[in-house]
């Protein structure tokens, strides 16, 4: 499947292939096709690597070439090999599979969507980006309910999911209270219309209060995130944010194992170590196949009321961290007051107009149009799945 030159080639009769080679598929195992879940070397969708000097040239064979997600697995591609510290120049060369080649694909990803993924109540067309960080209190809350917000704005449908089951914040940030409702044995996401969109949520304090959700300790906590994916009433969203707690926990990888296609959207602070926690990022993301879909700086500049901007924290660690994982910086949120007292006010600063709102909306630009735009292009891989599955299914309607 793949091959290799160094620059100086092994005498005849004795194969030494570059070592590099495998560290460069190595870096590929965290280019995940988001629709099919797993990752394209595994879905043989790496056709070669040849390296030629400092440059890597990387042949990658799409299901179809019209593909939608085609720049997007050329980018991530480019991004993560990009980031090797030997790799000097990247090239992707890109063509489509034949017959064959497609049916193997489509035969792994139903293997795998078999053998891995549970049910769960999210649909295949929704987009599902998880808020991480390595370390704790960096504003993932604050970045979830804003971004989610700034979505809804745009109009679409989108489920927030506070996986932070016991330092729940979402409810707060967002305002909203009120306890869950079942719905033939699942749980109803509290709803709230915002702009021309709706923005639907389910987090531990519609179900408890705090002092109740300590008892559930250790009763629930693996259980739970799972309940909120699978034994609930999403409805049809275009996006599922996921609210993370700190860390790289459990929580993390029951993830990966439960909805395997979750996109990881990274968020840091300038001054923390950036390859430290880029690379647990990175290690998590590869251990668990959740691809790293960008990153995100909060807490960046500070402007004062006299129009001096200070980095309070340094600068650029954001930018730092989104190229030594190969991906991009999707925004930067400046340190500013409003963004803390609007959560405690329950009123999320990407609600109403602003400069904050404004740096809100433009992530959320960039996330619909092009880190993580809706998948809506027919004859794609995931489509294919579907209708290959469809008509295996009446066909054995028929049969029978
Ligand atoms: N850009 C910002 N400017 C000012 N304050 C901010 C900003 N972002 C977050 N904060 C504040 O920092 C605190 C931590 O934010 P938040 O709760 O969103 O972080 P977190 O990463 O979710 O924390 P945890 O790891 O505890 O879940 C909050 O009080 C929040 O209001
Ligand atoms: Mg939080």
């Amino acid at each position: 499947m793949t091959s290799g030159s160094s620059p100086h080639p092994p005498p005849v009769g004795e194969a030494r292939p570059d070592p590099r080679v495998d560290e460069v598929l190595e870096c590929l195992r965290s280019v995940i096709d988001p629709e099919l879940g797993d990752t394209i070397v595994d879905l043989g969708m790496v056709r070669a690597v040849t390296i030629s000097g400092d440059d890597v040239t990387v042949d990658v064979a799409l299901t179809i070439a019209a593909c939608p997600l085609r720049a997007q697995i050329e980018r991530d591609v480019r991004g993560h090999v990009a980031a090797l510290d030997w790799v000097r120049g990247v090239e992707v060369r890109v063509a489509s599979m034949d017959a064959e080649e497609r049916a193997a694909v489509m035969a792994r990803a139903r293997w795998k969507a078999r053998e891995d993924a549970p049910e769960t109540a999210v649909p295949a067309r929704t987009r599902v980006l998880a808020i991480a960080s390595g370390k704790g209190g960096v504003g993932k809350s604050s970045v979830t309910v804003n971004l989610g917000v700034a979505l809804a704005r745009r109009g679409f449908t989108v489920g927030i999911l506070d996986a932070d089951i016991w330092g729940f914040s979402v409810p707060r940030l967002l305002g909203m209270e009120g306890d869950v409702e079942a719905r033939q044995g699942k749980m109803v996401p509290l709803e709230q219309t915002v702009g021309a969109g709706l923005v639907r949520v389910l987090s531990m304090g519609f179900l408890a209060d705090e002092e109740q959700a300590i008892m559930w300790r250790g009763l629930v906590l693996n259980r739970a995130v799972q309940q909120f994916l699978q034994d609930a009433h999403w409805g049809d969203l275009d996006y599922l944010l996921i609210d993370l707690p700190p860390g790289t926990g459990d929580i993390q990888m029951g993830l990966a194992r439960l909805l395997p296609r979750t996109e990881l959207l990274v968020v840091t602070t300038p001054p923390v170590a950036a390859q430290k926690v880029a690379a647990r990022a990175a290690d998590m993301a590869r251990r668990g196949y959740l691809r790293v879909a960008g990153v995100i700086e909060n807490m960046s500049d500070f402007t004062c009321e006299h129009g001096t901007t200070y980095a309070l924290f340094g600068s650029g660690g954001g930018e730092r961290l989104a190229h030594s994982l190969g991906v991009p910086l999707v925004g930067s949120i400046p340190l500013h007051p409003d963004l803390a007292a609007a959560g405690d006010a329950g009123t999320p600063v990407a609600a109403a107009g602003g400069e904050l709102a404004d740096v809100f909306a433009e992530m959320a630009r960039t996330i619909a149009e092009d880190v993580a735009p809706l998948i809506e292009a027919e004859g794609c891989s995931a489509r294919l799945v579907q209708r290959v599955e469809a008509a295996v299914a009446r066909g054995e309607a028929e049969a029978g």
